[in-house]
């Protein structure tokens, strides 16, 4: 038999380069963190970052929440892109550096690279471990598409090393995630892709506006998902700040706001609850709420209006027939 070497069958000894490059740039500030999460709960009315309900179960909650009857948006999506598949690549073009800005487990960005060919992929989350296990699994089903995975907190601020894009750049960032931002902030977020980018193009998904009833249910669901979704996040808390909240004091509120066109998720005391925040107490009052999450929700021309003043100019649009949820192709 030839040796194991020679028929380059892998042995325990020889050490195989994984097909995907990991660069980690995540330079986390845990006392700034931990003072920015006091300072939330201190304040009145009180309130937390979004990012504390995607702990492990918190990630698993959320993608139950995307498979809810109620919660439209994840298929809405998929739906549209199915749809417009070759129209959209077309107009992306092929080449160059497919950017999938909070990457996750990287599916949403995988039904793409076949129509657009990149010849490089880079997904970037805050989750390296989730990072390596997605490209370990794609990297054998695209050997011509470099797959790299950038480990940053773009939450904060959006930097991307020059040297992992090589141009031209599409960014993509579907979901929705975008109205987990405040407008103002959407647009300094929106131009820090746009300069990350290099004059390369933005690919966006945004949920519309739509009649009160259908937007209440997507966030107060029957089985209560997105109620647990919303109640971990205390759990969170607790283990992050030994913070003391007990769960059963507090119940889930998510509603649309008509006249601020958002979502707003709350976490609402039940009854009296006094919490320790590093050493002294905070007592919530029963119907005290404690602000989780905004969801922004744009017409057309408003989002349209929101890529223009962060500095796109050219600007496609894609729906369903009924309208309920947008993607735009847009570029300087
Ligand atoms: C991640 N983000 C786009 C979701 C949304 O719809 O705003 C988060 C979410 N919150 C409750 N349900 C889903």
């Amino acid at each position: 038999m030839a040796p194991a070497e020679m028929m380059q069958i892998p042995t325990d000894e020889m050490k195989i380069d994984p097909p995907y490059r990991i660069v980690n740039r995540l330079h986390i500030d845990a006392k700034a963190e931990h003072a920015r999460l006091v300072a939330g709960l201190r304040a009145a009315p009180a309130h937390i970052e979004p990012k504390y309900f995607y702990d492990e179960l918190g990630c698993a909650l959320y993608a139950a929440i995307c498979q809810l009857d109620e919660y439209y948006p994840t298929r809405t999506e998929r739906a549209i892109f199915q749809e417009h598949r070759e129209a959209i690549a077309a107009a992306i073009g092929r080449g160059g550096t497919f950017v999938d800005l909070g990457a996750g487990d990287c599916c949403k960005a995988m039904s793409w690279l076949p129509f657009i060919e990149p010849i490089r992929y880079l997904a970037v989350d805050i989750a390296g471990p989730s990072l390596e296990t997605a490209l370990g699994n794609m990297a054998p089903e695209f050997p011509d598409t470099e797959m790299l995975g950038l480990v940053t907190d773009f939450s904060q601020r959006l930097e991307i090393p020059a040297e992992l894009l090589a141009a031209p750049v599409t960014m993509f960032y579907p979901g929705s995630s975008i109205g987990n931002f405040t407008p103002g902030a959407a647009v300094e977020f929106l131009r820090q892709v746009r300069g990350a980018a290099g004059g390369g193009a933005l690919l966006i998904g945004v949920d519309a506006k739509k009649p009160k009833p259908r937007l209440d249910a997507a966030y107060a669901d029957a089985l209560g998902v997105t109620a647990a979704f919303n109640l971990n996040a205390l759990r969170h808390i607790n283990r992050v700040l030994k913070a003391g909240f007990t769960e059963t004091n507090w119940r889930h509120a998510g509603f649309y706001n008509e006249a601020l066109g958002r979502i707003e998720m709350h976490l609402e005391a039940v009854r009296e609850e006094t919490i320790q925040l590093d050493g002294m107490q905070r007592i919530f009052r029963a119907g005290e709420r404690i602000h989780s999450e905004n969801s922004y929700k744009y017409a057309r021309r408003e989002f349209e209006d929101l890529l223009r003043e962060s500095g796109y100019q050219s600007i496609q649009a894609w729906s369903n027939a009924a309208q309920e949820f947008w993607v735009f192709l847009a570029r300087e």
